[in-house]
């Protein structure tokens, strides 16, 4: 395509001379947006509500020409869209059809250590995996994808992700727009890199210490897509689902939208704003207003964050992407709103801080050490409030992701966060030499031996090591060891 010749000369062996990729422009906008199959459950006779997901390798119609070979989750790409309600107890049934090993984790869930689906709970080809818990937390967009030790880069980019929606009573109760896939949708945004095959595999730099970078975008696996709105308002459910690419969300048209939602559910207060940005793993909710017959382009626009020279062109700082086309029809239902007040605000407290701890990142490092898949960095004591330091030390792009828990940011440089970081959150980049502080407790399933993980969601970073793990401890309980047959189900 137009768009992809330009820049794909320019995405060799090392990121690091990498050129900015521009789309805008570039885009014809001729594919339908796919959106996700919800997926289906069956109800056991506990009562547990079980989905069934099969992991497998496939090929997809993504662009004209050949189709790519890809991976997906009951699906020849990416996987449905789960969605289970606060309070209820759910179970999966989940096979690896691949060759390799794999995990599914449930990116921002609270749940035990050993249902987490990291790298401890790894599939072999052709085995099976039944995590089950009860859900309990907020409404919010979570999602889910692999961990395996040393490999979560390459799975998600070769296709395996799918969105993770939690409902409760009180955000069904504000008349927000959520028919899922007419004024509610997901939007799973993915950077690739396409071969004159249609391939990703040749032409996508795995190795580079930057991680892989495209110059083409995939929205819930569609290439150059638009929407037909039907309604006034639409939600939008971003995931930043890159493996290394951060995102600068904003219309072609600058419109302003309202940003109602944080990677761990809706915000006490939505604001106005045009620009949001999404590092890797990250998540928002948006509603955008639309006007009849409207015509509005979704872009990523280049970033002013602090990050530098060629280490900036490595992560694709400067890169502006047309994303997705909305087309309004001539008339539009309108019977959704945004209220005032959402929900209620993060209610750590500092002054309930008992420990304190330091994350520094750097080169490959956090606080000086690599994953060690034996190594239990530290042990958190239930129900404790914990403050943790962040910073990112060097002139590199990182962010944080915490896994059991929402954290609450207390400031960003000694400030106070922006708007955008003011509601629970479970990922959050870590801007260049200035720390973030946040708050954390952990409430429930205290295990000595099964971690939880730490890391930066850059996943080259991760797969590189950037990772650790960290036990919850009743009290009087001490730091376990992990046990040899965790590693594998
Ligand atoms: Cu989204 Cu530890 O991962
Ligand atoms: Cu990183």
């Amino acid at each position: 395509s137009a768009a992809g010749s330009a820049a794909i000369a320019s995405l060799g062996a090392c990121g690091r001379h990498r050129a900015a990729v521009n789309t805008f422009g570039e885009i014809d906008f001729s594919n339908e947006l796919s959106i996700p199959a919800l997926a289906q459950a069956r109800t056991d006779n506990g009562g547990t509500r079980v989905f069934t997901l099969g992991i497998s390798a496939g090929e997809t119609q993504i662009k004209p020409g050949k189709k790519t070979q890809t991976w997906g989750i009951d699906s020849s790409i990416l996987g449905p869209t789960i969605r289970a309600r606060r309070g209820e107890q759910i179970g999966f049934l989940i096979h690896n059809g691949l060759d390799e090993t794999t995990s599914i984790h449930w990116h921002g869930m609270h749940l035990p250590a050993v249902m987490d689906g990291g790298p401890h709970q790894e599939m072999h080809p052709g085995a099976e995996w039944y995590p089950q818990w009860t859900v309990d937390q907020p409404a919010a967009s979570l999602w889910y994808h692999p961990h395996p030790h040393g490999h979560t880069a390459e799975h998600v980019y070769r296709g395996l992700a799918g969105m993770f929606i939690i409902d409760d009573d009180e955000t069904d109760a504000l008349n927000l727009p959520s028919e899922y896939g007419v004024d509610d949708l997901p939007l799973i945004v993915q950077d690739k890199a396409f071969d004159e095959d249609n391939q990703w595999d040749a032409s996508s730099p795995m190795g580079t210490p930057s991680g892989i970078l495209g110059d083409e975008i995939l929205v819930n696996g569609t290439h150059s897509p638009y929407f037909d709105v039907t309604t006034r308002l639409v939600r939008l459910r971003l995931l930043n689902g890159s493996t290394t690419h951060p995102f600068n969300f904003g219309f072609d048209d600058d419109r302003d939208f309202q940003f109602i939602a944080t990677d761990g559910g809706l915000i006490n207060e939505p604001f106005t704003t045009n620009r949001i940005m999404l590092t890797p793993g990250e998540r928002a909710e948006i509603v955008v207003a639309f006007e009849p017959g409207d015509e509005a382009i979704l872009r990523s626009y280049p970033m002013d964050i602090s990050i530098r020279g060629n280490e900036a062109r490595a992560f694709g700082i400067d890169d502006q992407f047309d994303i997705c086309q909305f087309r309004a029809t001539s008339e539009l239902a309108d019977d959704t709103e945004v209220p005032s007040t959402l929900a209620p605000e993060p209610n750590l407290d500092i002054d309930d801080v008992i420990t304190r701890r330091n994350f520094q990142f750097s080169g490959t490092h956090i606080n000086g050490k690599r994953m060690d898949m034996e190594r239990i960095d530290f042990g958190v004591r239930l129900d404790n409030t914990e403050l943790w330091t962040v910073e990112n030390e060097h002139n590199n792009f990182h962010n944080f992701h915490v896994h059991d828990v929402q954290f609450q940011v207390v400031s960003l440089d000694g400030n106070d966060p922006p708007a955008h970081w003011k509601g629970w959150k479970d990922t959050i980049h870590l801007p260049n030499f200035e720390p973030v502080e946040l708050l954390l407790r952990f409430t429930d399933y205290a295990d000595p031996n099964i971690p939880y993980m730490f890391h930066c969601h850059v996943l080259r970073h991760e797969d590189d090591g950037m990772m650790g793990q960290f036990v919850v401890l009743e009290e009087g309980q001490e730091i376990g060891s992990v046990p040899d047959n965790a590693f594998h189900e």
